[in-house]
């Protein structure tokens, strides 16, 4: 983890893009293939699942390209994120995780979030407690309304316009709130597991992502949050689990969580609506235009009758 701190400033860094503005870098594959090999030299028989490759029952990485599942009901399976928060890792950003979480019967059971620059290694196992290096149980924040709460909220690698109208309409909602007050403050740390592991930490009181890139995004830190006191839901506040492709997390208190989702329902139905008045305003424009352009005919036609 030395040399991920190093590595970090090394000049000559090689980055690709997954798509767009989604990075990777050598790094990334580097330390998804020694974690994945030394959890697979000790536990040969569990399955290993990363972002950026998938590991093979032949003992090779394979690109993420390949099509791959979530095991089995029964295979104990590591998930894997190398370098959580790549972007910031490229332009020399601290906030960078490293995240690894085992799942049993499709449940999150143990989760370990390293973060390299702050030498922050946050830990949890179902029934354990969570903690941070060698200090007490941590616990979430008490924070009961957004207008005691510090959140994060993170726009990943999607830059499609309608997804970005709505993810602004949701914060400014935030930012504006009249009843209990607006929203205390906002951050976007650019790494979801930083995010998880200081709400476990109750640095951060609640965390919202419409987005997060795949389980590896979080599933140690559910179970950090869940140890800590606190609850990790779906959009619909219906628990959160795991499923390969992008996804949506609400991460906080119980409390806090709630009134999160509601807000959420909230401006997305606002939105959807406004949506759907504007497309039937266009509708009835082109009818009336429609019906304008057919009258006119019909009176020319009429006219033309008239004067043969
Ligand atoms: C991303 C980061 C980012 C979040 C994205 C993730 P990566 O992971 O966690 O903060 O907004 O949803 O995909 O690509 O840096 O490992």
């Amino acid at each position: 983890m030395a040399s991920l701190r190093a590595r970090q400033s090394r000049p000559c860094l090689a980055v690709e893009s997954k798509g767009g503005v989604d990075l990777v870098t050598e790094v990334d594959r580097l330390c998804e293939k020694e974690i994945t090999q030394a959890l697979h030299a000790e536990y040969p028989t569990h399955a290993f699942i990363g972002e950026e490759s998938t590991f093979l029952s032949t003992g090779e990485l394979s690109s993420s390209s390949a099509p791959f599942g979530l095991p089995g009901e029964s295979a104990p399976t590591w998930i894997i994120d190398p370098i959580d928060g790549t972007t910031n890792f490229v332009h020399g950003h601290p906030f960078i995780a490293v995240a690894i979480g085992l799942s049993i019967h499709q449940d999150v059971v143990l989760g370990v979030i390293y973060l390299p620059v702050l030498n922050e290694m946050y830990r949890a196992w179902r029934g354990g407690g969570a903690r941070c290096n060698d200090g007490p149980l941590l616990k979430v924040s008490g924070a009961q309304s957004i207008h005691d709460a510090l959140l994060v909220n993170n726009i990943g690698s999607c830059r499609e316009e309608e997804f970005l109208q709505l993810s602004f309409h949701r914060l400014y909602a935030l930012m504006t709130a009249k009843l209990p007050g607006p929203l205390q403050g906002l951050r976007m740390s650019g790494s979801a597991c930083v995010n998880l592991a200081l709400v476990a930490g109750g640095r951060l009181d609640a965390y919202v992502e419409d987005g997060v890139g795949g389980v590896w995004d979080v599933a140690a830190g559910k179970i950090l949050v869940e140890e800590a006191g606190g609850v990790v839901v779906g959009w619909e506040g219906e628990p959160w689990v795991l499923r390969m492709g992008r996804g949506r997390v609400i991460a906080g208190n119980a409390a806090l969580v709630s009134d999160l989702v509601a807000r959420m329902r909230d401006v997305d139905g606002r939105v959807w609506r406004r949506k759907r008045l504007r497309v039937a305003l266009k509708v009835g424009m082109i009818a009336l235009m429609g019906m304008g352009l057919l009258a006119m005919r019909r009176r020319r036609e009429g006219a033309t009758r008239r004067s043969g």
